[in-house]
């Protein structure tokens, strides 16, 4: 199998949006419909399209590794990332190859530093549906040099349960 790795460009969105919608499309979960990925994927490709790239199987897009910049007190971090590869072609090399270039291409921006989130063990909501086993990829991070910040968490909120929550906590301090 002969995979390059090269950038991705504004027209490979609609074949990036449709391997990341099949790639989070799971028996309990089919939020990212093809019109929403192709979305998502446009806004994170518009926020650094040096950053982004693409494994091709002939003309076929098999992986990407798109992420946006932020300017941060210590120099530019990569945020928001994405890596995914299609099923059929994990484990041969690929996301670390796409993982390289684009990092590299950060370095050359003036990127000093990569922040990401990725799934551990357990269940994704309240509501309850399991991470599958494919979306498990911390030792994979790990091994390829992140490590877990131990300090903080990943917080998140519905807006609704947000507003009137702090209202009660207003209201509790009148
Ligand atoms: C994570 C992902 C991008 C890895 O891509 P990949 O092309 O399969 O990875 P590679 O083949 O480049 O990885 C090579 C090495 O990592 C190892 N590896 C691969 N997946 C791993 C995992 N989940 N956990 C630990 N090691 C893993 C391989 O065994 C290999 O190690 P070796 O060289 O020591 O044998 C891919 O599994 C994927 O797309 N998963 C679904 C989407 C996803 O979860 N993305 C990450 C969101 S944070």
């Amino acid at each position: 199998m002969n995979i390059e790795i090269r950038h991705a460009t504004k027209k490979d969105i609609p074949e990036i949006g449709k391997l990341f919608s099949k790639v989070y499309t799971t028996p309990d979960f089919d939020g990212f419909t093809l019109e929403k990925s192709i979305e998502y994927m446009n806004w994170l490709f518009g926020r650094c399209p040096e950053v982004a790239f693409v494994a091709v199987d002939g003309n076929k897009i098999v992986g990407a590794r798109l992420a946006g910049t932020k300017p941060w007190f210590d120099g530019i971090h990569i945020v928001d990332g994405e890596i995914f590869v299609g099923k059929d072609y994990r484990g041969q090399g690929i996301g670390l190859r796409l993982t390289e270039k684009s990092f590299e291409a950060a370095k050359k921006l003036g990127a000093t530093v990569v922040d990401s989130a990725t799934f551990i063990q357990g269940k994704h909501t309240e509501s309850g549906w399991d991470i599958q086993p494919q979306f498990l990829n911390l030792e994979w991070h790990k091994k390829n040099g992140f490590h877990v910040i131990e300090q903080m968490a990943i917080i998140s909120g519905d807006i609704d349960e947000l507003i009137n929550k702090t209202k009660e906590h207003i209201a509790e301090n009148d």
